[in-house]
């Protein structure tokens, strides 16, 4: 660490490269953002990127566990993933935009990791049971069942030092920490023992109540027109006790309260009262949660609309997200090589080999 004079106030100004800690999180293209992602981990996202050096990965091999047939549309879904991104707030001057598949170091790293893992402790994790189940599939690849070990060498390939997720990533980043010390008691310290961060409302329901995803159609989308939000807020469940508007009304079992919470906070005490005296129906109450998630869309719609017209822009980010996320990755890959033994220096000229 340097420490130079300042000369505008005479403080001492610190001045180092690797003061910022590093944080990687991303998600999978499988179609665009909704509000779900955006109190759970988007939000969060936007903030970080001010104090931490961010990589935001598009997950692109995840999509395979499920999607197998549907690749004719990645590359589009990854491009909804970046204007979701771009419209809520990321700057890829601040922060490193990267596609998964474009980096191969991150598939070398899971084939020595995959090494590192038991079959039983990946049968354990409930997020891969779930999203089996939901998929729908006859049987499970090797590819799905190992996917955790897949994004534990998104985050060990930059040796993040955080990870804000969803609570639904939880399982994977504790797997990435038994990964990342396995790896260092065998070998060597390379890896640092990366931390989970969970946002605020780290979950909300879908429109049905149940999880908010895309596969279950219960999703109010980042792109979704004013009219769309209506509609859908509209065909949500509530509380299915209640009945008639004047009926006594539970909001701890009402999805649309915790949209309150979430993007209605400040009223959010007051409908919950009068929900409970019967004194709000469930449709006013829609409409009033309806014109908050609006009002909350509105700016981010016109930031999208922007860089939907300058395609320009999402090139550009990720021309330069590659670039440096293979520069670490590279440099992780020679430390791990080196550490496993695996650079034979005396049968290879191992320098050519390292410079690829
Ligand atoms: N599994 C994450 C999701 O469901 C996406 C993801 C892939 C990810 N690699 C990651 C998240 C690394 C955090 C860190 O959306």
């Amino acid at each position: 660490m340097r420490v130079k004079a300042n000369h505008n106030n005479m403080k001492p100004m610190v001045k180092s490269k690797k003061v910022k800690k590093r944080i990687l999180t991303g998600d999978r293209p499988t179609g665009p953002l909704h509000i779900g992602h955006y109190v759970g981990s988007l939000e969060n996202r936007v903030k970080l990127q001010h104090e931490y050096d961010c990589f935001f990965i598009v997950a692109d091999y995840q999509i395979l566990t499920d999607h197998l047939k549907e690749t004719e549309k990645t590359e589009y879904f990854i491009k909804e993933v970046l204007l979701d991104w771009l419209s809520i707030g990321l700057d890829p001057g601040k922060s490193t935009f990267f596609i998964q598949s474009q980096i191969p170091e991150i598939a070398e790293l899971t084939m020595y990791f995959s090494m590192m893992v038991t079959l039983a402790r990946l049968q354990r994790n409930p997020t891969v049971k779930e999203e089996f189940k939901a998929s729908r599939l006859p049987a499970m690849s090797y590819g799905f069942l190992g996917y955790p070990i897949s994004q534990a060498a998104d985050i060990l390939i930059v040796r993040s030092d955080l990870v804000p997720v969803g609570d639904d990533n939880l399982p994977h980043v504790e797997q990435t920490r038994e990964i990342a010390r396995t790896f260092n008691r065998t070998f060597r310290s390379v890896f640092p023992i990366p931390e989970p961060l969970v946002g605020e409302v780290s979950r909300l329901p879908g429109l049905n109540g149940q999880k908010m995803s895309k596969s279950m159609d219960n999703a109010i989308y980042l792109k979704d027109t004013p009219e769309e939000v209506r509609q859908k807020v509209g065909m949500a469940i509530t509380d299915p006790a209640r009945i008639k508007a004047n009926d006594k009304g539970h909001p701890d079992i009402c999805n649309i309260y915790r949209y309150h919470l979430a993007f209605n906070n400040t009223e959010a005490e007051d409908i919950e009262k009068r929900c409970r005296q019967g004194k709000i129906g469930c449709v006013a109450c829609k409409k009033r949660i309806a014109e908050n998630i609006n009002a909350f869309l509105d700016p981010i719609r016109v930031k999208r609309a922007f860089f939907e017209a300058r395609p320009s822009i999402i090139k550009e980010a990720l021309r330069a997200g590659i670039e440096r996320t293979l520069k670490e990755s590279r440099e992780t890959i020679s430390l791990v090589r080196e550490a496993m033994h695996f650079n034979y220096k005396d049968l290879l000229d191992g320098k050519k080999i390292m410079a690829r």
